[in-house]
């Protein structure tokens, strides 16, 4: 059984998913989770592409010391310099130099011919490896490469010092056999092979990419890259848990294993759904709130009597609590504590103490609490930004023209409201918070949920909303979806205010 190593882009790739977006805190918190799942390496970002990814990457570069911390770059001088910037304070650091190859991409977007593909590529990696030991090269749209062309780009890349040559099925296009092919062919006529790693790294257009990596895998391929719940460009990546645990329960067949510690499967694919706002869909394999559920009775009862009769995982492997055990009113600090910790989180204890606090204020209003709900407290938490307005209160007048007054604290003492119309209720308490901070914010996406069943359930309200051009998230719960409406927006525009704050003091 030889090991396969999982390569992480969830912070690359996954965030560039059409409408996620993380903000550092965000993306460290990840990163963390990240690190306590065991994967190998963690794509933490493209520098040359923002002042925030750049400071993202060097963050988690200077803070992750148990995992290769990997950064993108172009095969351009100053991309490489400034990823190998970002990299300075990492302990294991590898830069990720790409370059397209196929013909489309020569032809159309880099016009250049193959020679000259081949010298920038070499020269790329050359100059990578002048500051890193560890580098990774990937010829980009390599599925539709020339198979000829792809073995001399991989073999003169080798040569100039890369240490994993990634594969990458760019647009989704590949199908499992011929991917397969594709690394063989490498494994057959690249002459130097054996002196890097091959790495696969599948989209999801044709919703083949978990299929392709495994094929590639069984045809030699022992580093795979992924993300958390297959999040990605246009249909996603690769989806880790689901290849991680194809490994696991079919390792009679694909015999390898991987370091992954899967009981923080279900707790990793909760942070990135929360912090990205990109939820998993109810039947998506392995963490979809529908894999290990049996609805059929015949399938309950076989599971009751052996659950290996419609079950090939067990539901504790990938961290979901055996029991959904529920806490109340009377339930007091160590029951939670230890419910937190069985549902996979760690709290830093002033964050321990607020959301127990949180908890308390829920058990009064609603009398039964679910892990959901805990969830979705912890979850909130940890979105949560330092306050500078708190709703005080808020009423909203439903007549023909829709009416909210609303109080706001500003720090301790001061206490500021104004009443504002608008389409509906919750447009109006927008237009009441815009009045009240002077920030106004535009609408993109806005949600709600009910955590649990019953009338008396919480609501998340999650919100996008775009200040000053860029765009910002908040999210809350409550069991009043009206009032977890205006905390969310909230949540949005003390993310702007804290800026405002921060820019005046400097
Ligand atoms: O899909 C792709 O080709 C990429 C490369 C940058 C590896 O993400
Ligand atoms: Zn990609």
């Amino acid at each position: 059984m030889s090991k396969i190593k999982i390569f992480d882009t969830t912070l690359r790739d996954g965030e560039q998913s059409p409408g996620a977006s993380l903000d550092q805190k965000e993306k460290l918190q990840i990163a963390r989770q990240l690190s306590t799942l065991n994967i190998d390496v963690m794509e933490a970002g493209f520098p040359i592409t923002s002042e925030g990814d750049f400071k993202s990457v060097s963050t988690i570069a200077k803070e992750i010391r148990d995992v290769t911390v990997c950064a993108l770059a172009r095969a351009v001088d100053k991309d490489i310099d400034c990823a190998a910037k970002a990299l300075k304070s990492a302990k294991s650091p590898r830069i990720h130099v790409f370059l397209a190859t196929s013909e489309i991409h020569r032809k159309f977007k880099l016009i250049k011919a193959k020679e000259e593909i081949i010298k920038t590529a070499v020269k790329g990696v050359k100059r990578a490896r002048k500051y890193v030991d560890d580098v990774e090269f990937s010829p980009e749209d390599a599925s539709r490469t020339e198979p000829d062309f792809l073995v001399e780009v991989v073999e003169a890349v080798i040569d100039a010092g890369a240490t994993t040559v990634n594969i990458p099925d760019t647009v989704g296009y590949a199908v499992p056999e011929q991917y397969a092919a594709i690394i063989k062919n490498l494994k057959d006529n690249v002459k130097n092979i054996n002196d890097a790693v091959i790495s696969v790294h599948c989209h999801n257009d044709l919703g083949l990419a978990v299929a392709n990596s495994l094929a590639a895998i069984k045809a030699g391929a022992t580093q795979v890259e992924c993300t958390i719940n297959g999040i990605g460009e246009r249909a996603g990546n690769a989806s880790l848990e689901e290849i991680v645990m194809a490994l696991k329960t079919r390792k009679d067949f694909f015999k390898h294993t991987t370091g992954i510690k899967t009981k923080e499967i279900i707790a990793t694919s909760k942070i990135v759904s929360g912090l990205t706002g990109l939820r998993v869909q109810r039947n998506k394999a392995i963490v979809g709130e529908n894999a290990f559920a049996h609805e059929s009775g015949i399938h309950q009862d076989g599971v009751l009597k052996e659950s290996t009769t419609y079950e090939i995982m067990r539901p504790e492997e990938v961290g979901l609590p055996k029991t959904n055990i529920v806490l109340g009113k009377l339930s007091g600090r160590h029951a939670f504590k230890k419910r937190v910790k069985a549902l996979g989180y760690y709290l830093p204890d002033d964050e321990f103490e607020h959301t127990f606090s949180q908890f308390k204020l829920l058990a009064d209003k609603k009398k039964e609490i679910y892990d959901q709900d805990i969830e979705a407290l912890i979850q909130v938490e940890k979105s949560e930004v330092p306050n500078i307005y708190e709703l005080d209160s808020l009423s909203i007048n439903c007549g023909p023209v829709p009416i909210a007054s609303i109080r706001l604290r500003i720090g301790k003492d001061k206490i500021v409201s104004d009443s504002a119309k608008g389409d509906g209720p919750i447009d109006a308490i927008f237009n009441a918070v815009d009045l009240l901070t002077g920030i106004t914010g535009t609408l993109l996406d806005y949600n709600i949920r009910s955590v649990t069943s019953g009338k008396d359930a919480l609501g998340e309200a999650s919100v996008d909303v775009e200040i000053e051009g860029n765009t910002y998230r908040g999210r809350a719960v409550s069991t009043d979806t009206i009032e977890a409406s205006a905390k969310a927006y909230l949540n949005a525009i003390n993310k702007v205010a804290i800026k405002h704050r921060k820019k005046k003091s400097t």
